[in-house]
């Protein structure tokens, strides 16, 4: 990114961040609400908006007459547009972003318009969002009926602009109290933590660039924030994909938008996890990702040689260190063209051997696709997407010229109706000479090494030069310089470092049916990501698809997997990991990781060790690196190697939890990995906590993310924390509010603690995750440390890719455990949901682990039986209950006595 150096950005954007924030003081826009009606089934209202003065066009003139539709969708989600009432404008498709079924507003039928009181308010039903207006001028508020607490407020008050409405520029500020915590609005690097920083812009548009530059633009868009107060959650979406700013004053947030609608959703919550719920209800659930993604996954740009790779995989197995998944980057490719191979470097032959022997070990095979495919016309793949026309044309209606790895390019239109074909055809025909298993698209904002809408081969260029990444292209200046390509409100991309129109996709180029860059730019990665989900089940009819995408967009994880991009080998970056994670299980994309032990520069063997420590929990597990960073494989250093074996054969003994956690992302969008406050949102401290993270709910996770530091202040919420490396080590925090904690944590140990009420399925390590998937089961039961208590777990079986995954008859099996312990005795009890799949699989458990006993039981009781199954106390005082041999598949009743009593204990 050359002189693009993190200082530069950041003086930048502070010094146009105080400049915005003070700027438009004379303007004040505004709408009146002239008439109204309602819709017939009393769930909403239509209004008709009148422009009050329309003197400031800087940003052009104000639309005059607008529509605003509210309408209560669910009794949890309220739906507020604003429109221009006499022409159509730029609407994300339904099929880009779903609108959880509800259907289009135009098919209601309204009463006739009736002239507008001064103020009114939508009649609230079992909803627990209420909407109210003023007319005069409009604004629009919408809150809680039963507290009466107003969560998004646009009534103008002095000092604020009203209602702006312009074909080009759309603005609405929203008051907000000044205690008012915020998370969301991405996707950007955030040094500050999870919270949303007050004064700051936050801009969203897909942009190429290293996420080791904090608060930027990057690769995906969200427009969704949470906010928490007092506890409770609500949550705000603006479905809008055009470029935007969103200035977070002190007490007000704004939107300033350059098209589109406004299209706001808001979600009443009340917890964390509910509002992800309600807004994955909406924009559509995460993906179910196969099992094995769950494994750990290595990769490198820069793996000169199918040879390097060759080794890579034998190393990691001498090692003893798990791989699931080995990846090739740009460099399996013949001049960088997608779909095609180096026979030098990476010969065919050797490269389909590698890839069986890789399956032969239960291993799996990821690689890279990008967008820009290689203009030639001897080049088979780029000749059938002339054929099919489906590439971005340009406003002259020629193909938009753009450069990329292989030099000049042309980009596919994921918008075209051939587009689907293309792309899974060049997918299927591939796969053809290369038996991938998953694939990894990239580059998709779209980058472009080019800036302009007037871009030519230079014939007396070589192209790509010696830097790929140098334009080489002749771009003169635009002749007719284009409102699109030059508008008139300027976003502030990479701190104003870029105009909207730099290194990527001209903004004046044009999709299928006539939409303008302009305004799907911010969808390019997510409409790829749908073609190429699309064209993976095609491939694989009975399987479930596994995709990671660089850029997203609100819906994306539907489809596809996230990582966090160019991160930096710094500490810094280690720590920003987490939170851009735990962002991206916000935004509804919960497989989510960053590149272990960072992608750009030269880690350490203290970094890696740290990295690897947080990394292997992860819901995506990689380590990848820069072709220009030293190798950074976790065996290359013993010390490295040894935490890795450690951490990861953690997590392999967690992968049913995983699986578990991902079934419920799949069903209810919770995040696999979350934020403390997600489960303790009326702690407070909990909001901040930036560096720690919960996987699912019974699993703590406290890294080490500086370099130097032996030891860990680990905030611990409520509850009895026992740590998973020794549980005899104990935590315990009464009251109800948490406390921190100083725990040792030399360079080779993270503190990862188990949560008391929890029950957590675990399986054996193995090299592998089908290998993992063939050991027994062990159940660990975590208990508080007072004399009663009671705990609770599931468990989700299945093939582990088929393509459904949800509890079916035969094919998958869920398992709820419940325990319960009291003075003398205890019971665990477990109840089977379609019990045939574990039981034709002989899923078996083999061992009961009990934290939290006092003793060990004199007497064990199963399904009313005495029985002679080895109990004993192990080194770290847990309780195990061992040689069961039980099968998972059928309920069990198990119950333990510390008499001779023997009376059943029932749960
Ligand atoms: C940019 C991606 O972010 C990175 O992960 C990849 O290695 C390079 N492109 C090369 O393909």
């Amino acid at each position: 990114m050359g002189s693009l150096t993190r200082f530069s950005v950041a003086l930048a954007l502070v010094c146009y961040s105080l400049l915005f924030l003070s700027a438009n003081g004379d303007y004040t826009g505004g709408y009146d609400l002239v008439s109204i009606s309602d819709y017939n089934d009393g769930k909403g209202l239509i209004a008709y908006l009148k422009v009050i003065d329309d003197k400031n066009t800087t940003f052009g003139a104000s639309v005059e007459e607008l529509r605003l539709s509210v309408r209560v969708e669910t009794d949890e989600r309220v739906r507020v547009r604003i429109t221009d009432n006499r022409s159509d404008r730029w609407e994300i498709p339904e099929w880009v972003v779903q609108r959880g079924g509800v259907g289009s507003l135009s098919a209601l039928s309204a009463s006739p318009p009736r002239n507008a009181e001064k103020q009114g308010e939508l009649p609230v039903g079992n909803s627990s969002l209420k909407f109210s207006y003023t007319s005069e001028p409009f604004g629009f508020a919408v809150s809680r009926p039963e507290t009466g607490e107003v969560l998004f407020n646009t009534t103008p008050v002095s000092d604020m602009n009203g209602l702006v409405f312009k074909d080009q520029y759309l603005e609405i500020t929203t008051q907000l109290p000044e205690e008012a915590v915020l998370y969301g609005l991405g996707e950007s690097t955030r040094p500050d933590g999870l919270k949303l920083a007050h004064n700051r812009v936050y801009t969203l548009w897909a942009t190429d660039i290293g996420s080791n530059i904090p608060d930027i633009d990057l690769y995906g868009t969200y427009p969704f924030y949470l906010a928490m107060r007092d506890g409770v959650a609500h949550g705000v979406l603006l479905m809008n994909s055009n470029g935007m700013d969103i200035v977070y004053g002190d007490t007000s947030l704004t939107y300033r938008v350059i098209g589109g609608v406004f299209d706001f959703y808001f979600f009443a919550g009340p917890t964390p996890l509910s509002i992800v719920d309600q807004y994955t209800q909406l924009v559509g659930r995460p993906a179910a990702m196969p099992y094995w993604s769950l494994g750990f996954h290595q990769s490198r740009y820069g793996y000169k040689s199918l040879a390097e790779v060759e080794e890579v995989v034998d190393r990691y197995a001498a090692a003893e260190i798990p791989l699931e998944t080995m990846w090739s980057d740009i460099d399996y490719m013949d001049g960088y063209r997608d779909f095609t191979i180096d026979q030098t470097n990476y010969p065919e032959e050797k490269l389909r051997a590698f890839v069986k022997k890789l399956h032969d070990n239960y291993q799996k095979y990821v690689i890279i696709l990008d967008p820009g495919i290689a203009i030639d016309e001897s080049y088979p793949t780029y000749k059938r997407g002339v054929d099919l026309d489906i590439y971005i044309r340009n406003k002259y209606g020629d193909r938009y010229l753009a450069q990329v790895w292989p030099g000049p390019v042309n980009f596919p239109d994921f918008f075209h109706p051939n587009a689907e074909k293309f792309w899974t055809d060049e997918i299927v025909d591939f796969h053809k000479r290369v038996g991938f298993d998953g694939l990894w698209i990239d580059m998709n904002e779209a980058a472009n090494f080019c800036t302009g809408p007037e871009c030519v081969i230079d014939p007396d260029v070589l192209c790509p030069g010696e830097d790929y990444t140098i334009c080489c292209l002749l771009c003169q200046a635009e002749k007719n310089v284009s409102r699109w390509d030059d508008p008139p409100y300027k976003i502030n991309c990479i701190g104003k470092y870029r105009e909207i129109n730099g290194r990527t996709i001209a903004m004046s180029a044009l999709h299928h049916g006539g939409i303008k860059e302009y305004d799907a730019h911010n969808l390019f990665g997510l409409t790829e990501s749908i073609m190429t989900y699309s064209a993976l089940k095609t491939l694989f009819p009975e399987k479930r698809p596994f995709l990671l995408s660089r850029s997203t967009f609100v819906g994306s994880g539907v489809v596809t997997a996230h990582w966090t991009g160019d991160n930096g080998a710094t500490f810094a970056d280690l720590a920003y990991s987490i939170v851009s994670c735990l962002n991206s299980g916000m935004f509804g994309v919960p497989m989510v990781g960053a590149d272990i032990c960072g992608f750009g520069g030269q880690t350490t063997e203290e970094l890696c060790s740290r990295w690897i420590q947080v990394g292997a929990f992860y819901p995506f597990s990689r380590d990848h690196a820069d072709i220009n960073s030293r190798h950074q494989e976790l065996y290359l250093w013993d010390s490295v190697a040894k935490v890795a074996r450690t951490v990861l054969g953690l997590r392999y003994k967690l992968l049913p939890y995983y699986y578990t956690r991902m079934l419920e992302a799949h069903s209810t969008g919770a995040p696999i990995m979350r934020p403390l406050f997600f489960e303790f949102p009326s702690d407070t401290a909990t909001l901040s906590i930036n560096t720690q993270f919960l996987v699912g709910r019974g699993l703590l996770v406290s890294p080490v993310v500086a370099e130097g530091q032996e030891t860990v202040n680990a905030y611990f919420p409520p509850g009895v924390w026992y740590s998973a490396f020794d549980p005899s080590k104990i935590i315990k925090v009464q009251g109800s509010s948490g406390e921190f904690h100083v725990l040792p944590a030399p360079v080779n140990t993270i503190q990862v603690h188990y949560r008391a009420g929890f029950i957590i399925p675990m399986q054996e390590p193995a090299m592998t995750t089908t290998l993992a998937r063939k050991t027994p089961f062990t159940l660990l039961v975590i208990f508080g440390d007072g004399p009663e208590d009671s705990a609770a777990g599931e468990l989700f079986l299945d093939y582990g890719e088929e393509r459904e995954m949800r509890v079916m008859k035969e094919k998958s099996t869920f398992i709820k455990f419940t325990a319960k312990k009291s003075e003398g005795r205890g019971a665990l009890l477990s109840t089977v949901t379609e019990g045939a799949f574990a039981l034709s699989q002989h899923v078996m458990l083999h061992k009961i682990t009990i934290l939290g006993l006092p003793d060990i039981p004199s007497r064990v009781r199963m399904n009313g039986i005495w029985t002679k199954h080895p109990v004993s106390s192990n080194a770290e005082g847990s309780i195990d209950i061992s040689e069961l041999n039980l099968s998972l598949g059928k309920s069990f009743h198990l119950s333990w006595h510390y008499d001779q009593s023997g009376s059943a204990y029932v749960l």
